[in-house]
């Protein structure tokens, strides 16, 4: 883990009726770390990610930031789905405000960090598009600018490239990285694809499928940018790939 302390503790069991999706499940994150959550599908990322946003009560435990209770209210958290949540209404750089308009960031401050984002995802010239106007890959751009331009507290990615094609998918995780690398944020990035996940995390925490708990977790030392060809990076994904079991 590195230094900065513990941002993020989770301890939690969620169940929904009778089905019990999150079985104790307990990890910490520290401030300013890039986690990776890896799982199946129906494993229960998702809940993971909505419980980390304060958007679902837990069943039992408690899912804290800066030692208190997650609470949209109370911390600065963006998300980044793999629908791009853009407002059809508003612009390229308008949708890219949002987050800042909704923090009453002061007007200079506020278009010095809108320009910033802009150019950091390579939007410059788009700036009055509207989201019709724009592939898939560009609107995630903007919603990944949106969640970088407020100082959050957690950015929360679920399957965030999961509907690009592949090479766009690559383009947009070295994009992630780089503002990452820039800004410094802490980072909950949701998947299933073990690349993705070698790829972007220091860490990654595995998960088992339901009833959900913590498979593994596994610090990821490869040098950046990582290279999936790498020896070190195709034995990771071989240990991945067991630790994910057979049908994998
Ligand atoms: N609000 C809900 N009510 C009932 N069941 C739910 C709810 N949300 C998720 N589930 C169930 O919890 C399990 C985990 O879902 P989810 O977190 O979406 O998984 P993942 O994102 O890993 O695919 C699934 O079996 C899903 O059907
Ligand atoms: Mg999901």
């Amino acid at each position: 883990m590195r230094a900065g302390g513990e941002k993020v503790l989770v301890d939690v069991t969620q169940r929904f009726g009778d089905l019990v999706v999150l079985d104790r499940l307990r990890f910490s994150i520290a401030a300013n770390e890039f986690v990776c959550v890896l799982g199946k599908s129906g494993c229960g990322k998702t809940t993971v990610a909505n419980l980390l946003a304060g958007l679902l009560p837990c069943s039992e435990g408690a899912v804290t930031i800066d030692g208190v209770s997650a609470d949209p209210r109370r911390h600065e958290l963006a998300f980044v789905f793999q629908e791009p949540s853009l407002w059809p209404w508003r612009t390229v750089r308008d949708n890219i405000r949002i987050g800042l308009e909704i923090k009453r960031v002061p007007a200079p401050e506020l278009e010095r960090r809108v320009a910033d984002m802009i150019e950091l995802v390579g939007l410059r010239g788009f700036e009055t598009y509207y989201p019709y106007q724009i592939s898939g890959g560009m609107k995630q751009r903007v919603a990944i600018a949106r969640a970088f331009a407020v100082d959050a507290d957690l950015i929360l990615m679920d399957e965030p490239f999961a509907a690009l094609d592949e090479q766009t998918r690559h383009g947009m995780q070295a994009e992630v990285l780089r503002i990452w690398e820039r800004k410094k944020t802490t980072v909950v990035f949701v998947t299933h694809n073990l690349e993705e996940a070698i790829y972007l995390a220091e860490r990654i925490i595995v998960l088992t499928e339901k009833p959900t708990r913590i498979k593994a977790s596994l610090d990821v030392e490869l040098p950046r940018p990582r290279d999936y060809a790498h020896p070190g990076f195709i034995a990771l994904r071989k240990r991945l790939g067991e630790l994910m079991g057979s049908a994998w």
